[in-house]
């Protein structure tokens, strides 16, 4: 039967989208698989379902593609989709509730405060600390947020934040070694650590840059990567999270690891995580994606 992907969408996100949903495309095609691609923000739901589409291959990153809404629709029109359902796709895309939910099983994630414009600044920086992290809520690809180091940049931060959502939050800043760890069908692939030179896995060093570093094998001792294997998989299971995924983590001078976010949809273009994961557990890019459609079942 035939497959869609869905890339493009309507989110801050788009344009990483368009690389993930054009490299699905491609290897869909070399396995194959009868496929063709579409872009909601241009024939919305009805054009997708003018396709009768057998299952439905989510590329989308960011609102209104990986946040829940999308999967709600899908549900309701009977076809099949990659990755996880509607309810862990809405608390994976709200960083500041799946915290919550982290926190009610003692999962340890870096304490947050939600800010507004009439914000006590003082206070967010005394209960923080500095550095802080500000960040939008629901925003991918590091869009919107900031590294503050003293209260009178706070305000600013927030404002950027802001551009890209109605909810800002304020994070504890974790000096340490940043790590994310994806999860395929079951099975958790090799973590690897990100190093960037500029010391900020932001837009530019996640897309743009050939100077961020990753490591795979990641450096970390066969305890240690056992000890974070079971922390990413409880905190995606923790949110309902099913068929694929990736999670961020940060880990402190003591060794102790901190978890920021998950990922229903990661990105899958030539500087994303999840495949250079994969290829180091053995999995080519073709087979990864045939493994992420095959999450797709009724
Ligand atoms: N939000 C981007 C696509 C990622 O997590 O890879
Ligand atoms: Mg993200």
């Amino acid at each position: 039967g035939r497959v869609v992907v869905l890339y493009g969408g309507q989110s801050a996100e788009r344009e990483v989208s368009l690389k993930s949903g054009a490299a699905v495309l491609a290897a869909l095609k070399r396995s194959a698989v009868e496929a063709i691609g579409y872009d909601p923000a241009e024939g919305g739901l009805a054009g997708l379902e003018a396709l009768s589409p057998d299952r439905v291959f989510i590329a989308l990153h960011g609102r209104s593609g990986e946040d829940g809404t999308l999967q709600g629709a899908l549900e309701v029109l009977g076809i099949p989709y990659t990755g996880s359902g509607v309810l862990a796709s809405a608390l994976g895309m709200d960083k500041q509730r799946t915290k919550l939910i982290w926190q009610a099983l003692g999962l340890p994630t870096p304490q947050s405060v939600m800010l507004g414009p009439e914000a006590d600044w003082s206070s967010v920086v005394e209960c923080l600390g500095l550095p802080l992290i500000v960040k939008p809520v629901h925003e991918g690809s590091t869009l919107g947020i900031s590294i503050v180091d003293s209260r009178d940049a706070l305000a600013s931060a927030y404002r950027d934040a802001a551009r890209f959502d109605a909810r800002v939050m304020a994070e504890r800043f974790i000096e340490g070694e940043e790590y994310t760890v994806s999860l395929l069908a079951g099975d958790v692939l090799p973590p690897i650590r990100v190093e960037v030179p500029s010391g900020f896995y932001d837009y530019a060093a996640k897309y743009l840059s050939d100077e961020t570093r990753y490591h795979l094998p990641c450096g970390l001792s066969d305890a240690e990567q056992a000890e974070l294997a079971a922390l990413c998989r409880a905190a995606f299971e923790a949110i309902g999270a099913e068929g694929w995924g990736r999670v961020d983590v940060i880990r402190d001078a003591k060794g102790r690891f901190w978890l920021i976010e998950v990922n229903t949809v990661p990105g899958m273009t030539d500087h994303s995580l999840v495949p250079r994961s994969a290829a180091h557990a053995g999995i080519d890019f073709d087979a990864l994606v045939r493994r992420i459609l095959a999450t797709a079942e009724e």
